[in-house]
């Protein structure tokens, strides 16, 4: 929520600006800004739109964009509707400081009322300037350096925060903090350039080697001389440089009309990659360091909690079913949100695994350091690497499906599967739960996933012709069973949010104790109904929604003929064993409501409301 950059350094900072906004607007996208101090006359300069990056781009067009400080924003609205005004950089009073910033600074309201009775004003409805005047009265009142002031002013603040601050009597300087959003420095050659921002994705191609601030440390850079890094009480930090390598043209649509459509193609290679030198088919091994460095820890858990947000807590209710299956232990699924305020029970001996593909979900973060504080074993499952929940864990591993752009969650889910799969499996092999027969044929079946996806995705033209018969509706139902239903209630979700058609996803036999009354001519009801465990029960649910007029499409096994009588439409997958049935079932789900969405014009990268990195809460 909400995407900063910054630059210091040799070169002219606004092509680097503008161009990691472009690759940051998956966090927010309803208004932009950019602030650079010119070269020539050490003015500041503050540029801000409503709407997306490329309305500012366009705007700026015929503007001199000079200098080799600057930073910039793309906003995901908190306080305050989306507008120019509302949009950030934020500049202090005397005009003297800008701010960018990504978070909620939660006690805004009494800190406002305080610097009002000091005399300050207040031209927006944000959080943001108030931060922003409180770092200028620390500045004013104790005759503080930018780097100090905000220091003293972070010390009042209560809530989450990445930001960045520049001080135009300062213009070889740049300042910034964090609190439980994310915020990496990128370093340049010889510290001749830094770059800052929300992840690593603008900073790549520039450099490697980057440091992931803590919370409650304060950078201050400057050019040609090493980062100094202090914590809230002026203490000097130890730096970290990491070695981030990304690949750039990953982050490209690469011929694609849309980012969800091309990583939902890149299924059958990112699954590949995530499986790769863990799943050794040849030996019937799977390999997986996390659980050889805590081995009896995780063999003797007592319980496993999982803990995610939307997309990645579907992904954990079929992990669920993998632990619970093949380990024999009992598993917890929660939404993370609910869970960190619940004051929930949870033990030493108990494993929490978190889930995220941004590894920055604040609520999923919350969650799993409550879980550290009671001693559990912190496991995480995440796809940004190094992100906040990867430094938090204390063992895990990375789906390595690559970065993930379009807000809708795709591969990314079959990557959390596919290592939900990959972990219990060897989990259930040191415990002696799972009998060899069965661990050979679930790992000769995975082997060959990637290529039945490719067999999914062949469908991709007839899926579009379908979807078109279905833009008129306004609400759908989803129906799985078993390791399907999760299916159901993830293909549900990336039809509302991408198309804004209401959509629920039941377990199907649920439907005659409530959603069945929804059901009649207009009603689509989608059901996944692959030739497994229940099968002859979902025929009947089949049944009762076209005994109601109710228009089926459903997603079944190839060579079916049952549901093939009843179904309006049906979309084949090849035949495989029950427990791994999402990681094809999924596909056309995910297909139907891109072409949905894209058939009624919509946004489908950056659907409304909505952003990649849920980084509040
Ligand atoms: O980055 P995370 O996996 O922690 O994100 C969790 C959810 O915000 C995410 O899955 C969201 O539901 C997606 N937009 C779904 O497509």
């Amino acid at each position: 929520m909400c995407g900063i950059v910054g630059y210091i350094g040799f070169r002219d900072a606004y092509p680097i600006l503008i161009n990691g906004l472009k690759r940051l607007e998956y966090r927010g996208y309803d208004s932009a800004g950019v602030a650079l101090i010119s070269d020539n006359d050490e003015h500041l300069n503050i540029y801000k739109e409503k709407g997306k990056v490329a309305v500012l781009e366009n705007s700026l067009a015929d503007k001199d964009l000079s200098g080799t400080i600057g930073m910039a924003h793309t906003r995901w609205a908190t306080h305050g509707e989306p507008s120019s005004i509302n949009a950030h950089p934020h500049l202090s009073q005397s005009g003297r400081l800008a701010i960018v910033h990504n978070g909620i600074i939660e006690n805004y309201a009494s800190l406002k009322k305080y610097l009002a009775g000091k005399g300050f004003t207040f031209k927006s409805c944000t959080d943001t300037e108030v931060l922003v005047q409180l770092i200028e009265y620390m500045q004013q009142t104790y005759n503080l350096c930018v780097a100090q002031a905000t220091r003293y002013a972070l010390r009042k603040v209560v809530g989450a925060y990445a930001i960045v601050v520049m001080d135009k009597e300062h213009p070889d300087e740049l300042v910034a903090a964090r609190k439980s959003s994310p915020l990496v420095v990128g370093i340049g050659e010889d510290n001749k350039e830094f770059l800052i921002a929300s992840d690593a994705l603008p900073i790549a191609g520039y450099t490697h080697n980057m440091v992931y601030l803590n919370d409650e440390e304060v950078v201050l850079l400057r050019r040609n001389q090493p980062m100094s890094v202090k914590n809230l009480k002026n203490e000097d930090v130890n730096i970290d440089v990491k070695q981030v390598d990304i690949d750039i043209d990953k982050l490209e649509k690469g011929g694609y009309d849309h980012y969800m459509l091309k990583e939902i193609f890149e299924q059958p290679k990112a699954i590949s990659d995530c499986m790769r030198g863990r799943l050794l088919q040849k030996k019937h091994q799977i390999v997986l360091s996390a659980i050889n460095l805590h081995r009896e820890q995780l063999i003797n858990a007592k319980r496993f909690i999982i803990i995610a947000c939307g997309t990645s807590w579907h992904a954990g209710l079929i992990g669920k079913q993998y632990i619970e299956n093949y380990c024999d232990v009992p598993v917890a699924v929660e939404y993370a949100s609910e869970f960190r305020y619940r004051n929930p029970v949870i033990m030493p001996d108990d494993v929490v695994i978190a889930i995220s593909q941004s590894g920055e979900t604040a609520d999923t973060l919350a969650a799993f350091q409550l879980a550290k504080a009671h001693h559990a074993l912190c496991f995480g499952i995440v796809n940004a690497v190094g992100s906040s929940v990867a430094r938090e864990s204390d063992t895990g591993i990375y789906t390595h499906v690559g970065p993930e752009i379009g807000v809708a969650s795709t591969k990314a889910f079959t990557g959390q599967v596919m290592v939900l799969a990959l972990f219990s499996l060897a989990l259930a092999k040191a415990k002696g739960t799972i009998g060899q027969k069965d661990y050979e044929e679930i790992i000769d079946e995975l082997s060959i996933i990637p290529e039945k996806i490719k067999v999914v995705l062949q469908q991709n033209d007839r899926i579009k012709e379908i979807a078109k018969t279905y833009t008129y509706a306004r609400n759908f139902l989803y129906m799985g069973r078993g390791y399907n239903y999760p299916v159901a209630m993830e293909g549900a979700l990336k039809l509302k949010e991408i198309s804004y058609i209401h959509a629920e996803g039941y377990p199907a036999a649920e439907m005659k104790h409530g959603p069945i009354a929804l059901v009649d001519a207009e009603m689509p009801v989608v059901f996944v109904a692959t030739h497994h465990q229940l099968y002859t029960k979902i025929i009947s649910n089949i049944e009762e929604v076209k005994a109601r007029n109710g228009r089926v499409l459903a997603v079944v096994t190839q060579g079916d003929t049952s549901v093939r009588k009843l179904a309006e439409h049906i979309i084949e997958v090849p035949p495989t064993i029950a427990p791994l049935a999402p990681l094809l079932s999924v596909i056309p789900l995910q297909l139907l409501a891109y072409h949905v969405a894209v058939e009624k014009g919509l946004n489908v990268d950056q659907p409304r409301n909505l952003a990649k990195s849920v980084t509040v809460e």
